[in-house]
């Protein structure tokens, strides 16, 4: 993690094919600038927006516009009372996973569950103790091409005592997997069964950014905590997150925030307001997000295609958010050996072992891929596939 903050400082060269950071896309960027310029303008709004606190759980006006959009979108029976904002949906993780595991009042000891592996690294050091995530080991299944996806291992999936709540990102950070209907209403009759919430992170989905190239139906209901982020819209800067849930977890989870940020930041809120008044939503995601990353999708994947000739490797099949999963099956290196020979050729990747966190067993596969994000200028991803390509080969030659 500490690499992707200071490669670019260490080497304003270095091709970034590591980090989280959205594309940029100029007509979506117009659209905030003019929300923020209409705030500044007006004296009532700038102030609003620069001069005032919130309360713990968020900008009442958004959330009630939040509940009436969801509602809209989706027949969700929301309220004000189910919505809280935070700093960054990376913050609610921290609170909520805190909230259902660790060590708890009665004296046990909870753990958060990933019922698929390879999860969102950004979840890895949340807990507050130790132990505090276990995870079940994926199926393969093969698909046409070099293409494979994982789906959760329901044999496997094993929910002892222990689970406080079970969490997956849909779509997947790191592979762009997007767990089907049937597997999510699975999770959802488990966690029930187990009276303990599924928390689904939804930083790359509906109803936004939409980031989806996959047919997925959007799931809440009173045992579901949905958490979305303005941040792969465009908008990593403003640190907005948004957690949709049962109205006494919103009540909980507002406390923990008043007393880690007091308040949250107004102006991601006061931009996603204007765009639901202004019908603008749906415009963004549909338009402009989801075709500028469904096309930067494929142009990676046929990047690789070619650049990778004999070389025995895989792709996880590009669902939706902005990341390649490719998997080399028996790479004499691991996947830490390749990414230190990448970076000191100048490209940063993500090396895959470090999303397997909270699986006990000892699985080869996971020293044997990596995350690439194809996001960046494409004369520098196309320059990132090639040097990949090298370092890959070489490896399999013995090199
Ligand atoms: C799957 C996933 N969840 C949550 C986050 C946190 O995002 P933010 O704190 O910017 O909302 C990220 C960031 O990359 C992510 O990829």
């Amino acid at each position: 993690m500490d690499d992707l903050g200071t490669a670019l400082l260490l080497n304003p060269e270095m091709i970034m094919m590591g980090g989280g950071n959205p594309g940029r896309i100029p007509e979506a960027e117009a659209l905030f600038r003019e929300s923020l310029e209409g705030f500044l303008v007006d004296d009532r709004a700038r102030h609003e927006l620069l001069g005032q606190y919130q309360s713990p759980a968020g900008d009442l006006g958004f959330r009630k516009e939040m509940a009436a959009y969801l509602a809209r979108q989706y027949g969700w029976p929301l309220s004000e009372h189910n919505i809280a904002v935070s700093n960054g949906s990376q913050s609610a993780f921290f609170i909520l996973f805190n909230m259902f595991a660790g060590n708890m009042p009665d004296g046990s000891n909870r753990s958060i569950h990933l019922p698929l592996t390879p999860e969102y690294l950004g979840y890895a050091d949340c807990g507050l103790s130790d132990e505090f995530f276990s995870a079940t080991r994926p199926e393969i299944e093969w698909l046409e091409e070099d293409l494979f996806k994982y789906r959760v291992d329901f044999s496997r999936l094993n929910l002892d005592r222990q689970a406080g709540a079970l969490c997956v990102s849909r779509p997947t950070n790191p592979t762009g997997n997007v767990l089907t209907d049937e597997e999510v209403n699975h999770l959802d009759e488990l966690a029930k069964q187990r009276e303990i919430p599924l928390i689904i992170d939804g930083a790359y989905g509906l109803p936004f950014p939409n980031i989806l190239f996959a047919r997925a139906t959007p799931v809440w209901n009173e045992n579901t905590i949905l958490v979305l982020s303005l941040s792969k819209l465009g908008l990593p800067g403003v640190r907005t997150g948004i957690v949709i849930a049962r109205e006494d977890i919103i009540a909980a989870y507002a406390n923990a925030n008043g007393i880690v940020n007091l308040a949250c930041g107004n102006i991601g809120v006061s931009i996603a307001t204007d765009l639901f008044r202004r019908d603008r939503m749906a415009e963004l995601t549909g338009s402009l997000i989801t075709p500028f990353y469904h096309q930067r999708a494929q142009q990676a994947v046929g990047a690789f295609r070619n650049a990778f000739g004999d070389v025995p490797f895989r792709i996880h099949k590009p669902e939706g958010a902005f990341f390649l999963w490719l998997w080399f099956e028996g790479l004499p290196l691991s996947c830490q050996e390749l990414y230190e020979r990448l970076k000191k050729r100048g490209v940063l990747v993500v090396p895959g072992h470090h999303c397997f966190f909270g699986l006990k067993e000892d699985w080869p596969h996971r020293h044997e891929c990596i995350r690439v994000s194809y996001v960046q200028d494409q004369e520098k991803v196309r320059q990132g596939v090639a040097i990949i390509a090298e370092e890959v080969e070489k490896a399999y030659r013995g090199g």
